[in-house]
């Protein structure tokens, strides 16, 4: 495929913390070399209402360190429909970006890959580099996305204050973290934490099977050593079970199983980080990620190679047809879209490598994590 001359940024899905990093240095890298980058605002939404911006090198100086995206995001569930991806096409051409870097998660990637589909464009000039960033870190074929490190470090921010005062009554929390269908986030935490329980949907347990586990963890706690007795416990949101039925449960099990008790002193906690999570000043590690993958997302462009996402150090070997080690950062991969999206459906659906290890860590670091 051609150089890519226009080349157009867009981040979209939910936001994540490093994505301006991102922006940032496909902006410097292909300004440097040539190109002329354009930022689209609010993603794929932006793009249908041609909301475009200049990017300059100047456009972007001190964006590194702000969280969120200074391009906005969206989500547009009508790309979904070819006529709205035609429009989208038509846009592109008239402003003749010929080169696209979308960062964004499962869904945002999705689009690019619709978007590009070989078919759908005609004789149009259109290459696309994707750029993984969503602090689920539910994608496939990458080690890491963009927010993940972030996320996680607010989550563990947050919990050590919920510990000091879980310690000082001596109480149970359980605190609800994002991450969609995916438990990474609220297992990674819960190691960084030394919680007591981490409850994530790969475990697939039905509610009564939570809910004995809760109490059996909170009554063995219970008996030890003051300042030893508090209980943490990270639930992710994808444990189907909503998180006031999940405290009325285990409270009402805790009062059969300790009658008498001072309710004060029993009942659970709950805490819902929420949009917290996704928020705030990047890591420097998030920072460092996003500028990579950028300058390497960028430069792919830039040496005509297209359809392919820019992976982090993946953790499983790649084939050669779908995946090439980066020539500019030898910690990225070049991987091809749809394998990377297949993969990501694949470990959604626990049938991947990674997944299947995934599960059985987390189900050894539950036993570990009550020690
Ligand atoms: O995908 C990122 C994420 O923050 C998930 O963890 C969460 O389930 C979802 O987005 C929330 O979406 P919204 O911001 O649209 O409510």
């Amino acid at each position: 495929m051609a150089t890519a001359k226009r080349i157009g940024v867009l981040t979209s899905g939910g936001d994540a913390p490093g994505m301006n990093a991102a922006i940032r240095a496909a902006t410097i890298v292909g300004s440097a070399r040539g190109a002329e980058i354009i930022g689209i605002e609010r993603g794929y939404r932006g793009l249908l209402e041609d909301a475009i911006v200049s990017l300059t090198p100047g456009d972007v100086a001190g964006i590194l360190r702000e969280g969120g995206t200074i391009l906005g995001s969206a989500r547009c569930p009508e790309f979904h429909q070819r006529e709205v991806r035609d429009r989208a096409r038509a846009v592109l051409a008239n402003r003749g970006i010929d080169g696209l870097i979308v960062i964004g998660g499962n869904g945002s990637l999705t689009g690019a890959l619709r978007l590009a589909d070989p078919e759908e464009l005609g004789g149009q000039r259109l290459a696309i580099s994707g750029i993984p960033a969503s602090i689920d870190n539910d994608l496939g074929l990458t080690g890491l996305s963009i927010g993940v490190d972030t996320a996680t470090n607010t989550i563990v921010e947050a919990c050590d204050k919920i510990a000091d005062t879980a310690t000082a009554h001596d109480r149970t929390f359980i605190v609800e973290v994002m991450g969609r269908d995916c438990g990474y986030l609220a297992m990674a935490s819960a190691i960084a934490v030394g919680a007591n329980l981490a409850l994530f949907p790969e475990a697939g347990k039905p509610e009564a099977e939570i809910v004995e586990e809760i109490v059996e963890t909170v009554l063995t706690l219970r008996n030890r050593p003051r300042r030893n007795r508090r209980v943490i416990i990270i639930k992710a949101e994808g444990v189907s079970i909503a998180i006031d039925r999940l405290k009325a449960q285990v409270d009402a099990r805790l009062r059969d199983k300790v009658p008498g008790a001072d309710p004060s002193g029993i009942e659970t906690r709950v805490t819902v980080l929420g949009h917290v999570v996704r928020g705030g000043r990047p890591s420097a590690f998030d920072r460092l990620l996003g500028s990579r993958l950028g300058n390497v997302a960028v430069r792919a462009l830039l040496a005509g190679i297209s359809h392919r996402m820019v992976a982090w150090m993946p953790p499983v070997e790649l084939a050669p047809e779908i995946a090439v080690r980066s020539p500019a950062d030898p910690y990225c991969w070049l991987v091809d879209l749809v394998a990377v999206l297949a993969e990501t459906d694949n470990l959604l659906k626990g049938k991947t490598s990674l997944a299947r290890w995934r599960a059985g860590a987390f189900s050894e670091l539950e036993d570990a994590l009550l020690l």
